[in-house]
């Protein structure tokens, strides 16, 4: 990774901050799209709202014509902001309650979780004299012998019986399926979640039907080998991913007209932004107690997510220049006060006071999980391809904390 960009980004803005690569961004949803259109069409991203919601990103997703996962009112109404039309907002997630007469109204696609919801689509369809269009989430073992809480058991009477109570409504349009099941990132794990989606596809949806066949998502992106190697498993590129499960859908649909088959989606999140940022701290002071090595920085390890607690992010040291003296196999100290607030146990280059910490793989469940603890969120700049520097964020402030509370 060329990091001078940064090291020009550290002299012009106090630290830390988040460097958001909007060009790699949207170059992997173009090669996770492209790899897959090559074997299946119709084929559609939706980008993972709650993975990371910098409105910077979502642009380009907008850009690609991609669809909007959203799990939440407010991820809702970010979505329309930033001018996805309602009828590309995928909406999921077990957590649809106010917003569910918006949802309805506006022709947002509603992947159901379970019965209740489908009642209270049912009902606000009528009140609102609107056909709601909706998917089933389902609920089945791909070989992983994990149960998920979410979403309709697959095999089951009362799930068909809810679809065929759906279908029946006046007010309902049936529009798909979907499935998503955390931790399973393996070809094996994609390939059953293919075959038995595709199955199901064609016990529950009906011929002439708009079909969708949202897989969700679970794919590993690009990995610098260092972070790939601590997972203990093969890593597939997207290609290996295309060519496993859109190679089911291309089986069973291909001999149809494009126009009839059903449009495979996928939901990428950490898979297309985890390495498309960084996040970019500053020694602020350097100590030796009890034999320990302590760089205190002034980030936190609050602002590198849960990988970053985890796993041991890879990370890159720009000198700062300063003639304070090096410390060696440092354990890097965040600006909380908690014991476990480490960025890095025993960092394997020595560092001074002064120097910036890169750590990478920051783009993921990071600046959206940051509680403002102690704390407030940092800025977010966005580095262009051709240089160009914005800022995609601002640094919260006390006033950010303080805004939803009585004073
Ligand atoms: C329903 C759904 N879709 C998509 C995603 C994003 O998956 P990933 O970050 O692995 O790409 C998640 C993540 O948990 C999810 O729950």
């Amino acid at each position: 990774m060329n990091l001078e960009p940064v090291g020009a980004l550290l002299r012009a803005y106090e630290t830390p901050f988040y460097v958001f690569f909007p060009d790699t961004f949207t170059a992997h949803c173009r090669e996770l799209t492209e790899a897959y259109e090559a074997i299946y069409k119709p084929f559609s991203i939706a980008y993972s709202f709650k993975t990371n919601y910098l409105p910077a990103a979502l642009r380009c997703v907008r850009a690609l014509d991609g669809y909007a996962e959203v799990v939440s009112d407010h991820e809702y109404a970010i979505a329309k902001r930033v001018g996805f039309a309602p009828e590309r907002i995928i909406v999921n997630g077990p957590g649809k309650w106010y917003g569910m007469e918006e949802m309805i109204a506006d022709g947002a696609i509603l992947m159901l979780d379970n019965a209740y919801e489908l009642e209270r689509t049912m009902r606000l369809a009528e009140k609102l004299g609107r056909k709601a269009t909706v998917g089933f989430r389902l609920n089945f073992d791909i070989g992983t012998n994990k149960a998920s809480r979410f979403g309709f058991e697959a095999e089951s009477e009362e799930t068909a019986a809810a679809v065929e109570r759906a279908r029946a409504h006046e007010k309902l349009r049936i529009v798909g399926l979907h499935f998503h099941l955390g931790g399973s990132r393996s070809l094996e794990a994609w390939k059953a979640r293919a075959e038995k989606m595709t199955a199901f596809a064609g016990q529950l949806l009906h011929d002439g039907e708009r079909q969708i066949v949202d897989l969700g998502s679970g794919m590993f992106g690009h990995l610098h080998p260092d972070f790939a190697a601590q997972f203990n498993q093969p890593i597939p590129s997207f290609r290996e991913y295309a060519e496993t499960v859109a190679g089911v859908f291309a089986e069973k649909y291909g001999a149809l007209p494009p126009e009839r088959r059903p449009e495979l989606i996928v939901e990428p999140g950490a898979t297309v932004i985890a390495d498309t940022m960084l996040y970019v701290t500053r020694v602020i002071a350097a100590k030796t107690v009890r034999g320990r090595a302590i760089a205190v920085v002034d980030g936190s390890v609050h602002q590198l997510g849960e990988l970053g607690k985890k796993k041991r992010l890879p990370v890159h040291i720009l000198p700062g220049g300063s003639d304070e003296p090096a410390l060696f196999g440092a354990d890097v100290g965040g600006f909380t006060c908690l014991e476990d607030d480490l960025l890095c146990r025993g960092l394997a280059e020595p560092v001074r006071v002064g120097d910036a910490l890169a750590f990478e793989n920051a783009g993921a469940y990071t600046n959206v999980m940051k509680p403002p603890f102690i704390r407030a969120g940092c800025k977010i700049l966005c580095l262009s391809s051709d240089g160009a520097v914005s800022l995609a964020k601002r640094d919260e402030k006390a006033d950010d904390m303080l805004s939803a509370y009585e004073v």
